[in-house]
């Protein structure tokens, strides 16, 4: 058995070794009521489950399009609002007062945490609003000419895709797309597809992580590697990785990587980050442009591309406690749950007649989000099913699909409870 798949296994299984996440000890100082002792057994994830406003009774799979927001969380953001609102007149007329808007300040320290989850430096982080804002600061940051090529996949979100387009349309550039096989059988296979596609006119590659609709886990270091190796400039799309997956860009070697908190993360909407490596930073031009947009004083870093105007302090607030959120479970077990989780939906799926797994099977490509259809039933059916019998949200996707995300408020017994309903509309 791959270890991958055995260590999923153990976890779900409630095997796994307890360890002790970071933060759990310190919980009761910080005032917070204290998660119950054991890393992986039903108990703690109970508690985990608690920490969200979802009714207990409906079961939420829809983190793909936006992930919820533990209470603490949202209580973070509220508390900022309301603070600000009480003491609006004393804004901007005593130093000593806390920052209310976002935009104006380089936020160093948010910055340095936030960069902590993808392996970067703090002057290597921009706080943008989401991924489509950070890969659109990339392409439109880019030196590229006329006929210049951009290589990317048919598995783009439109904030990926978008992007691109528009300076084709605008600027001559050229972009290709090549076709990732779906069901993905192994990663190798998509690595031998931008081998082969790489040519002399390619100046970018920019591809997802984690893909939208299917959740393939690509093999994004091998494609980096492809690149770095012709001085291509690299650009991930991690919207549906940071918070799924433990994320090292370092380690992928990409030159770029936009992300959107708010999905797997848990940060409230409209947090987004962006990595420029920093050795290529001096590349990407500003797009957005007010105070220092022509700042490339070192110990500036990227705030050159933070340069949006008046923004909400809050959700950065939001931000800053989905870190904290996100260290107090623990990356690593939060991945082994939630994979764990997937897998056993994916087992259960294939042993049901009549019944099509669109997303991966290969374990270096299958994560949380797991995109499957019954015959003779449409993927709105099927969302709407599940909801009626359940009250589990699944995402219905064009034709006979849905795509189920899941994550950290998900449960065994969810997984069990789709897996019957599935197999009732599969039988009828
Ligand atoms: C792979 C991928 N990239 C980019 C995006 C865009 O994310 P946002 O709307 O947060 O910018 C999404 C959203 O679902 C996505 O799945």
């Amino acid at each position: 058995m791959p270890r991958r798949h055995f260590v999923r296994g153990m976890s779900v299984l409630g095997l796994w070794p307890l360890t002790q996440s970071p933060g759990l000890a310190s919980e009761a100082d910080a005032g917070v009521e204290p998660a119950p002792v054991g890393a992986d057994d039903p108990g703690y994830w109970s508690w985990v489950r608690q920490q969200f406003s979802i009714p207990l009774d409906e079961a939420y799979f829809n983190t793909g399009t936006l992930g919820a927001c533990p209470r603490q969380v949202l209580d973070a953001v509220l508390e900022s609002m309301r603070e600000m609102e009480k003491t609006i007149a004393h804004y901007d007329y005593r130093p000593e007062h806390p920052e209310y808007i976002a935009g104006y300040r380089a936020q160093e320290e948010l910055r340095k945490k936030a960069g902590g989850i993808l392996n970067a430096n703090a002057g290597e982080i921009a706080l943008v609003q989401n991924a489509t804002m950070g890969i659109n600061f990339i392409a439109n940051g880019l030196e590229l000419k006329s006929g210049d090529e951009v290589l990317i996949t048919d598995q783009e979100h439109p904030g990926a895709l978008g992007p691109w387009d528009l300076r084709a349309k605008r600027q001559g550039i050229v972009v290709r797309k090549l076709v990732v096989p779906v069901p993905t059988p192994d990663p190798q296979t998509v690595v031998n597809i931008f081998a082969e596609a790489i040519g002399p006119r390619i100046k970018v590659i920019a591809i997802p992580h984690v893909t939208s609709r299917y959740g393939i886990i690509m093999p994004v270091r091998e494609i980096c590697d492809l690149g770095r190796a012709r001085a291509v400039f690299t650009l991930v799309d991690g919207a549906q990785a940071v918070g799924q997956l433990r994320v090292d860009v370092k380690k992928i070697g990409c030159d770029a990587y936009a992300c959107s908190p708010h999905k797997w993360l848990l940060a409230p909407p409209g947090n987004g980050l962006l990595y420029v490596r920093e050795e290529r930073e001096k590349e990407i031009w500003a797009t957005l442009a007010s105070a220092h947009w022509d700042d490339y004083t070192p110990e500036s870093g990227l705030f050159r591309l933070m340069q949006y105007g008046t923004g909400n302090e809050a959700l950065l607030d939001g931000l800053n406690a989905a870190l904290d959120f996100y260290a107090r479970i623990g990356p690593e077990r939060i991945e082994r749950r939630t994979l764990g989780l997937a897998d056993s939906l994916r087992e259960g799926l294939q042993k049901i007649k009549g019944v099509t797994i669109s997303s991966p099977l290969h374990p270096a490509l299958a994560g949380a989000i797991v995109t499957y259809g019954v015959a003779g039933v449409t993927g709105s059916q099927l969302q709407d099913e599940l909801w009626n019998r359940k009250k589990y949200r699944v995402r219905a996707q064009a034709g006979p699909l849905v795509r189920q995300s899941v994550h950290l408020y998900n449960s065994p017994e969810e997984i069990a409870g789709t897996l019957e309903v599935v197999r009732s509309l599969a039988a009828s």
